[in-house]
């Protein structure tokens, strides 16, 4: 199993980078919060307390969750993309990510994922930290929060609803906020990441970084 690990705050182009990686590699592409949201749409049809921790922890150990390749979403069967991605989601699911026995079942997902995969791009906040600290390569993106926003809003969801920067980039200071304070595998780069500032770079720059390091590091 050889895996690159693609970890940093929201909006800093982990899911482009990571995604585009795996598509030119050929390699499997492992959305790990997509799997935090998939737990907190779950949570929230149930009509279960955010704030129970070990009501979350049950609906996560029962989850029957498929990332498939393409990006797809599938709870018990149905297809969950489009709703993990809705604002409500997007405010309470940083809250569900921060319960320790959530977090457990989620590593444990995403460590059967990559021995399924003999090569994997994984993104998140931990994946160089606690799920893959022997991964192959380490990369830390990260961006200043109102490049950001900016972002953020160029995907069209958002701009539809009629959000503004300023609110954009509140909701994801609050958000890196929560991710990076919390006590259990808390929103910092490994020691022996490799970090990009991506603020003043295009994606395909980003993404032609990337790709070098990424050559130059692993050698299939
Ligand atoms: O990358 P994203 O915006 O889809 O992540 C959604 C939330 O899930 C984010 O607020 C933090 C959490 N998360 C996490 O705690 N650990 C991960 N490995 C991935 C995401």
């Amino acid at each position: 199993m050889t895996v690159v690990a693609i970890d940093g705050p929201a909006g800093a182009g982990k899911s482009t980078i990571a995604k585009r990686l795996a598509k030119v590699l050929g390699w499997a592409y492992l959305d790990s919060g997509a799997m935090y949201r998939a737990v907190t749409v779950v949570a929230m049809d149930a009509g279960a307390d955010l704030g129970d921790g070990e009501a979350l922890a049950r609906l996560a150990e029962a989850l029957d969750l498929e990332l498939k390749a393409e990006g797809t979403v599938l709870v018990r069967g149905a297809d969950v993309t489009k709703r993990i991605r809705s604002p409500e989601v997007t405010a309470a699911v940083s809250g569900v990510a921060s319960v320790a026995a959530v977090r457990e079942v989620m590593v444990s997902h995403q460590r059967r994922f990559a021995e399924r995969n003999e090569y994997v791009v994984a993104e998140g906040r931990d994946i160089g930290t606690v799920v893959f600290p022997d991964a192959a390569l380490k990369i830390y993106l990260d961006a200043a929060s109102t490049e950001r926003a900016r972002r953020r809003l160029g995907q069209s969801d958002e701009v539809a609803q009629g959000a503004d920067q300023d609110a954009v980039r509140a909701g994801i200071e609050e958000r890196d906020r929560l991710d990076s304070t919390r006590e259990i595998a808390p929103l910092r780069p490994a020691a022996d990441a490799w970090l990009l500032d991506t603020s003043k770079m295009t994606l395909d720059e980003v993404f032609e970084a990337v790709r070098g390091r990424v050559r130059s590091a692993i050698r299939p």
